[in-house]
């Protein structure tokens, strides 16, 4: 029988604390009094920043088998996709819940009058179903194929959450153009390497 490493484990539980302390920060900041004069808007900015960090970092780990051959990332890949779609639903109920008190009818006419908003509920509403069929249950009845066609959508998601950040900083562009930048090479990654194997696959 094979023995079980405990490298990867000791690893996914630094991996699960390091995920966890943006809450704990945010929630430590509150305690101290120490979120600024608007704890709201700091809530909301972390939380969608760290939305799209591990959105990013999701998607980091099918190039990385690629370039690297490292098969373990792949152990990191639901987690980081799950930890993207937790962050952006604090993200949303900050917005909807602390923001506007569950008031529907406010938050229908600012995702109305904000652009930003109703582009940030597009990228939601993509991780949604992303985040439901994330298990292998779903993933067997979806069948291999279309599960992975429908998480391609993952990079989707990620280019309209840079869209949303792009339209809501107004002229400080460069943040929204570095996460662009990290968002097109990622994919650039992934489509050479397709074309590649391709081309060994044709001979
Ligand atoms: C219903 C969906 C969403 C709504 C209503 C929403 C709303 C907002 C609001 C109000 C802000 C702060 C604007 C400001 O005060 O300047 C914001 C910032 C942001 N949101 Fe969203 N958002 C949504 C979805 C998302 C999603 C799904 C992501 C990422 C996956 C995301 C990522 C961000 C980022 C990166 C920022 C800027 C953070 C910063 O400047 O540090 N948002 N969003």
């Amino acid at each position: 029988m094979k023995e079980k490493r405990p490298f990867p484990s000791s690893l996914q539980l630094v991996f699960h604390l390091l995920a966890w302390l943006p809450v704990l920060w945010l929630l430590w900041g509150f305690w101290q009094d120490q979120l600024g004069l608007n704890p709201v808007r700091t809530i909301t900015l972390r939380t969608g920043k760290t939305a799209l960090i591990f959105l990013l970092l999701s998607l980091t780990v099918t190039p990385l088998y690629l370039l690297f051959d490292w098969k373990w990332v792949y152990r990191f890949r639901r987690p980081l996709g799950l930890y993207a779609f937790l962050y952006a639903t604090l993200h949303v109920l900050t917005f909807v819940g602390l923001d506007y008190g569950f008031d529907w009818t406010l938050v229908a006419d600012a995702i109305q009058n904000n652009r930003y908003t109703l582009v940030g509920l597009t990228a939601f509403l993509i991780l949604l179903p992303l985040a439901l069929t994330s298990t292998k249950r779903s993933k067997a009845w979806l069948g291999p194929i279309w599960w992975k066609r429908l998480h391609r959508w993952s990079y989707l998601a990620a280019g309209i959450a840079v869209l949303h950040y792009a339209l809501l900083v107004r002229q400080y562009y460069t943040q929204p153009l570095i996460f662009g930048a990290i968002l097109a090479a990622l994919l650039g990654i992934r489509l050479v390497m397709a074309l590649v194997k391709k081309r060994y696959a044709l001979g």
